[in-house]
């Protein structure tokens, strides 16, 4: 791979990000810059680079794809609104799901459900509409690696394979944070002064919950597992892991409802230990955690008769299902 980490250890934030201002002004000139925010570390850091670099040349959009977590669209805007950022919400909420329709392999879902959809339909668009020729993109050193390696397709790899944006999409793609993991990517949000409930965040990854349905990715079933995640991260919120979900898998299973049988969803529960999110560990949760956990899941999300806790570490596992 042609480029280069920068570890923790040798990061100065303030020298890097005096660097990729500098760098990201003379790339777009006095044109203009989109980027999209989804309120992870990435593309927020991504945002602020941005921001300060172009001020109102950078247009940022939140897509709001219908996979999110609940209300974080407008969570996401406000807090940024507060650093004195405008985001705007785009509603692609259809798109989405249209594309997603009747698939169901994992690889086909991030290609054709969502990279497909967002970069050409959405972004394509956007660019078009407003005249800019630069797309600012949160892609970090892991995304790269995992994806190069064969591991996953990454939503947001595209030169890495091959992809030449420009005649692709039409517009070129700007990656300010590629040679930092997920840790240096933080300092560098801390110094920019984002707030720790965005630097400090756990990672959630690009394709949101479509990561964690396996099977048909449709919106009750998004519903589902959105319900599921509110209730996850809420009891897991103390744990002090790198990463914790809900996932919803395709089969069903019999359970019991009163005195009846009722044949119904799975939900999957993972907690990771990780520094990167190259390997990780499962939590060693208390028993009776993941026992409060279920049993909220089985009585506040309609149709869970199954709860189970992932046990197994990357690898073999990935932190996420799909
Ligand atoms: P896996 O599932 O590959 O995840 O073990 C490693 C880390 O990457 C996140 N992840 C993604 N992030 N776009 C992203 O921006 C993606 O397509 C994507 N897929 C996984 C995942 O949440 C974990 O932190």
């Amino acid at each position: 791979m042609e480029i280069e980490e920068i570890q923790l250890q040798d990061l100065n934030a303030e020298t890097f990000i005096e660097e990729q201002v500098k760098a990201i002004a003379e790339t777009v000139g006095d044109g203009l810059a989109v980027n999209a925010l989804s309120g992870g570390v990435d593309s927020a850091v991504v945002t602020l680079l941005g921001h300060r670099a172009l001020g109102d040349r950078l247009k940022t959009y939140f897509i709001e794809n219908g996979l999110m977590r609940e209300g974080e669209p407008r969570h996401v805007v406000d807090v940024f609104a507060g650093l004195g950022v405008k985001v705007e919400i785009v509603d692609a909420r259809d798109k989405f799901f249209a594309a997603l329709a009747g698939v169901t392999d994992p690889e086909e879902k991030r290609d054709k459900g969502i990279t497909e959809v967002f970069y050409k339909d959405v972004f394509g668009k956007l660019v078009l509409d407003c005249g800019a020729k630069v797309l600012l993109q949160g892609t970090n050193y892991t995304d790269v690696e995992e994806t190069v390696a064969g591991v996953k397709r990454q939503h947001n790899i595209l030169e890495q394979l091959g992809i030449d944006t420009e005649q692709a999409y039409g517009y070129k793609v700007v990656e300010p944070i590629i040679r930092l993991r997920k840790p240096a990517v933080r300092v560098v949000g801390k110094a920019l002064g984002l707030p720790e409930e965005i630097f400090a965040r756990p990672p959630f990854p690009g394709p949101a919950l479509a990561t964690r349905v396996i099977g048909e990715v449709t919106p009750d079933r998004i519903a589902l597992v959105r319900a599921a995640t509110t209730i996850v991260e809420a009891e897991l919120a103390d744990s002090g892991a790198f990463q914790y979900m809900a996932i919803l898998h395709e089969d069903k299973v019999t359970g019991l409802r009163g005195d009846k049988r009722d044949f119904g969803h799975q939900i999957e529960v993972r907690c990771w230990e990780s520094e990167d999110a190259v390997t990780a560990a499962p939590t060693e949760l208390p028993f009776e955690l993941l026992r409060k956990i279920a049993d909220r899941l089985t009585t506040e999300v309609p149709g869970v008769v199954s709860v189970t806790y992932n046990v197994t570490a990357k690898p073999p596992s990935c932190i996420e299902a799909v």
